[in-house]
């Protein structure tokens, strides 16, 4: 198709980015991509709690806003992405008692939530982030530390409080395939769905690298997942590379991406992916991963990649 919008559309699926907000603003080359080729969003960091509430009870929503108007103009959805993780979260929030904790994460999901809860483009929300380590056990994180497990539930009551109309999600890594991880995550969602607690939706965030083998049984994970009766998505998307790149490492790319669309194509309750950014200019990767890059579907000059071609011929 002409667009990857386009193509996703005939799929009846999402297309997404993660926005980094300078970028739409300072950006043309940049912004016309984001206008033209998706038709879902993702605040790259702008909904984070360190952006929204900096301070306690102090909010600051201009960068969200300016994500969520960008959508709007250009008819996307927005996914808020995320309300409670161990990372990017003041140190106000880390050392609060136990109970002053949970007010503030209630205070917080109702605020940041219920900002955009009138609002139609905001339709879904990571209600909770990154909550396992590898072996499938909690990550002892100053939440789960403080709040026991306990934090999980509260926290998805509090966002249907403030917001009865959204989606809402758990989402997480390394958890894309079936093993450990996604098997506490599969047994979390069923025990707290059987509980009534409002989780909707699985978010699998798909932060890939062409050095690891492709997650085992994707599509048969993500049906699992459907036939608890939630939705799935992939949330996060993008396959980095040891650089320098070479043709076996774009073709294992290419063969990468072309899965995880196949698989989101193939279940039904797969309502989209969203890709970790544009461009390989201004992807998280290589600040996060020493050496290692070419993670997305557009170079840093904005061309488009064979990587690219695969993408929209496979939606
Ligand atoms: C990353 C952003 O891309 C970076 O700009 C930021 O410095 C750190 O966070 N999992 C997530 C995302 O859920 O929020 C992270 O985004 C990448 C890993």
């Amino acid at each position: 198709a002409a667009t990857l919008r386009l193509a996703a559309a005939t799929r009846g699926k999402f297309i997404g980015f993660a926005a980094a907000t300078n970028l739409l603003t300072n950006d043309a080359s940049y912004r016309s991509i984001a206008q033209t080729e998706f038709n879902q969003v993702t605040a790259e960091n702008a909904m984070k709690w360190d952006a929204t509430e900096p301070n306690d009870n102090q909010y600051s929503f201009a960068g969200a806003d300016q994500v969520v108007a960008f959508a709007q103009a250009n008819s996307q959805v927005v996914h808020g992405h995320t309300l409670v993780w161990h990372s990017q979260t003041p140190g106000w929030v880390q050392g609060l008692s136990a109970t002053a904790m949970r007010t503030a994460m209630q205070d917080h999901i109702a605020t940041v939530v219920g900002r955009y809860a009138s609002n139609p483009a905001v339709q879904s929300w990571d209600v909770v982030n990154e909550i396992f380590n590898e072996d499938g056990t909690r990550r002892a994180s100053f939440w789960q530390n403080t709040l026991g497990d306990s934090y999980v539930a509260d926290a998805f009551r509090y966002a249907r409080a403030a917001d009865p109309d959204a989606r809402l999600c758990i989402n997480d890594y390394n958890v894309e395939g079936i093993g450990a991880k996604s098997n506490a995550m599969y047994n979390l969602v069923q025990s707290l769905r059987a509980q009534n607690v409002p989780v909707d939706c699985v978010g699998f965030q798909g932060h890939l690298g062409t050095q690891y083998g492709f997650p085992s049984q994707v599509q048969q994970n993500m049906q699992r997942f459907a036939d608890l009766g939630v939705q799935v998505r992939v949330t996060e998307l993008d396959v980095r590379s040891v650089l320098p790149m070479d043709a076996t490492k774009t073709q294992t790319q290419i063969t990468y991406y072309t899965n995880v669309v196949n698989a989101c194509i193939a279940v039904t309750a797969c309502a989209g992916i969203t890709i970790w950014g544009i461009d390989d200019g201004h992807s998280w990767v290589p600040s996060t991963f020493s050496g290692q890059g070419a993670a997305l579907l557009w170079d840093a000059s904005y061309n488009r990649k064979s990587v690219y071609d695969a993408v929209n011929a496979a939606l």
